[in-house]
């Protein structure tokens, strides 16, 4: 195997192995989780992907999460992300499959509205549209050691509160549905996920969150506002631009990302699979004093 650097810090792609050799090999697993603890963002090209297959590869990085409700591929190890109807036609722009992926633009992590949050995505681009379309990350790690010490110490001991309805309002009122809401309450998590591998805090940020415990709600939006200015400074991104075939796994304990538009006639579909948080990740660090909890 071999890592090609793709942004000072974070980011590589691996040459050389494919899903199948991960999903099959512990060599092959154990190679690519070390690259995954280190970089955040891992990207395989020319890969034959089925759902089979991404499955296979996601279940070795630990559990897959069950598609929630309201999403396409409830109920399912799948998120299907697509602007193609049921017709096999592309939907207009107003359509909530194309509402949906505009609220993927906005900068988040991964399920941290869920109350168990996601370890790793792995997205598998199916149909990729001509122009456009690509998915844009930054490192929540170098962000964080990019802040001043004080900084860093007052955030490994704050909390946040993260709910799916605070992103979706940002798109338009009423894109979650009250069974989604009433499927997924509010979930406070603390501000640095340290990773147990490396020891390396990485801000735990999202379009999801909403408030800061302890913090007038105003101001506590206003600093997690500017910490997500902070963590997507211009020029520290690396912008994924979809091949067939290719496949990019991603730290949600540690990035940041959000889709990039396209021209809303051109047809994109892709699937992705999302691996749980467990204890080995750091999870159980996560959780807030049971009294926060508990609200
Ligand atoms: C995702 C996501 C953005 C994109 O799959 O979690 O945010 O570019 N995707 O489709
Ligand atoms: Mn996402």
């Amino acid at each position: 195997m071999e890592i090609i650097p793709l942004r000072p810090g974070f980011g590589g792609e691996l040459r050389g192995l494919t899903l199948a050799d991960v999903a099959a090999h512990d060599a092959a697993y154990q190679a690519v989780r070390a690259a995954f603890e280190d970089y955040s963002v891992l990207v395989f090209r020319n890969q034959d992907v089925s759902n089979e297959s991404q499955l296979a590869f996601s279940r070795r990085f630990g559990p897959p999460e069950t598609t929630k409700v309201g999403s396409l591929g409830t109920g399912t190890h799948f998120v299907i992300l697509t602007t193609i109807g049921p017709d096999g036609k592309v939907v207009p722009p107003d359509h909530r499959y194309a509402m949906r992926n505009k609220a993927n633009q906005l900068w988040h992590t991964d399920s941290s509205f869920k109350s168990v949050p996601a370890l790793a995505s792995i997205l598998s681009g199916r149909t990729i549209p001509q122009n456009g379309g690509e998915t844009e990350f930054v490192s929540t790690r170098l962000a964080f050691e990019r802040l001043d010490p004080a900084t860093r110490d007052k955030l490994e001991n704050s909390f946040a509160w993260h709910h799916y309805g605070h992103s979706r309002r940002k798109i338009a009122e009423g894109l979650a549905t009250t069974e989604e809401l009433s499927a997924l309450p509010p979930q406070c998590w603390r501000m640095v996920w340290k990773n147990p591998v490396n020891g390396r805090g990485a801000l735990y940020l999202a379009s999801h969150a909403y408030a800061v415990e302890g913090m007038d709600p105003i101001e506590g939006e206003k600093l997690i506002d500017e910490l997500t200015v902070a963590a997507t400074a211009p020029g520290t991104s690396y912008v994924h631009g979809w091949r067939a075939g290719d496949v990019v796994m991603w730290d949600n304990r540690a990035t940041m990302h959000r889709g990039r538009p396209w021209p809303a006639h051109e047809a994109r579909h892709m699937v992705r699979t999302t691996i749980s948080a467990t204890a080995i990740d750091g999870v159980e660090s996560m959780r807030p004093p049971p009294r926060l909890a508990a609200e």
